[in-house]
């Protein structure tokens, strides 16, 4: 797809959306919201203030995995994991294993803006959250407690297999076969710059600690001067394509936006096999696309020529 700058792209999660198809509607509505909320920013703003507000609004709608709706570790632990980046300056920030915040993304951005660093970690990180007066998460939803009772049930009667659970990501892929992913965004303002910004709750029932794609440049977020894209999926295998930073790369030496998303996701798939991955990307000549592997990936745009905000990647409502 093609659309005149500023353009934005978001997406909900890439993941197992045939067993939530009652929650669709939902989901559009709040991808809908995000995209308008965070174009209304390009007005007076650059790419990555588009991005981040359209994160925030993802993260704040405690429906999606990420923020306010982050599931949670094998402890029962919500830990946070996020990351932004800014193709024209070339300037990144990050967050992992964050507990405090209830919206990431926007410390991940003070990271970027404030310190010397690109990766803050753990009770550090909600140091610093604390220190610059960000909002406290709240813990996590009645929804994602009830999912935590019932797998933890199911590993006491044994029906996850404990080894292989904490050690491989074929199990993470069968943990996010029952729910979905991680929030995102790209945009592409109409001075050219990109943006990407991306946040998470990370895999359900992960060992205390564990971190994921969202919070690595090149693999859950990039953007340069060609590109710039979000990645969502099993994080483990993201990590290990780098997967984002591929499909930049792809644009960088002359594919479309959507033929690079493409060919990095096959790629994806041919290592680490379906259901463990998904992407949104956008280039700096406007051509843009959302690609995944899994059973959905609910994404959506604006653009400066698109009439309203438009949402794909979803089953049909029931
Ligand atoms: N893609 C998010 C994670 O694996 O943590």
């Amino acid at each position: 797809m093609r659309g005149k700058p500023p353009i934005l792209l978001v997406h909900g999660g890439a993941g197992a959306w045939r067993a939530h198809r009652d929650r669709i509607e939902e989901v559009c509505k709040v991808l809908k919201d995000a995209l308008i909320t965070g174009y209304e920013l390009f007005k007076s703003a650059s790419a990555i203030e588009a991005a981040v507000e359209a994160v925030r609004v993802l993260e704040d709608s405690g429906l999606l995995n990420a923020g306010v709706g982050s599931v949670v570790d094998v402890r029962g632990e919500v830990t946070m994991d996020a990351g932004v980046m800014e193709g024209c300056s070339g300037r990144a920030g990050a967050v992992a294993a964050t507990s405090y915040p209830k919206n990431p993304v926007v410390l991940a951005k003070l990271i970027m803006e404030k310190t010397n660093h690109i990766l803050i970690a753990g009770r550090y990180a909600d140091e610093l959250a604390r220190l610059w007066g960000l909002q406290k998460h709240p813990g996590p939803t009645q929804y994602v407690i009830k999912r935590y009772s019932e797998l933890i049930s199911k590993l006491r009667r044994g029906e996850i297999p404990n080894e292989r659970f904490r050690k491989n990501y074929a199990v993470a892929r069968q943990l996010l076969g029952l729910g979905h992913d991680t929030v995102g965004a790209v945009a592409l303002d109409e001075s050219g710059c990109l943006a990407a910004a991306v946040s998470t709750g990370g895999i359900m029932m992960k060992l205390p600690g564990r971190v994921g794609d969202s919070a690595i440049p090149g693999a859950g977020f990039y953007a340069d001067r060609h590109a710039s894209a979000t990645a969502t999926g099993v994080g483990e295998t993201i990590i290990m394509t780098f997967l984002t930073l591929r499909a930049v790369t792809y644009v960088r030496q002359g594919l479309r936006a959507d033929e690079a998303g493409r060919r990095a996701i096959n790629e994806h798939t041919k290592l680490f096999g379906k259901g463990t991955a998904g992407l949104i990307i956008v280039d700096r000549n406007g051509f843009f696309d959302g690609v995944y592997n899994t059973e959905g990936m609910p994404w959506g745009y604006l653009a400066g020529d698109s009439k309203e905000a438009v949402v794909l990647g979803l089953p049909n409502p029931p």
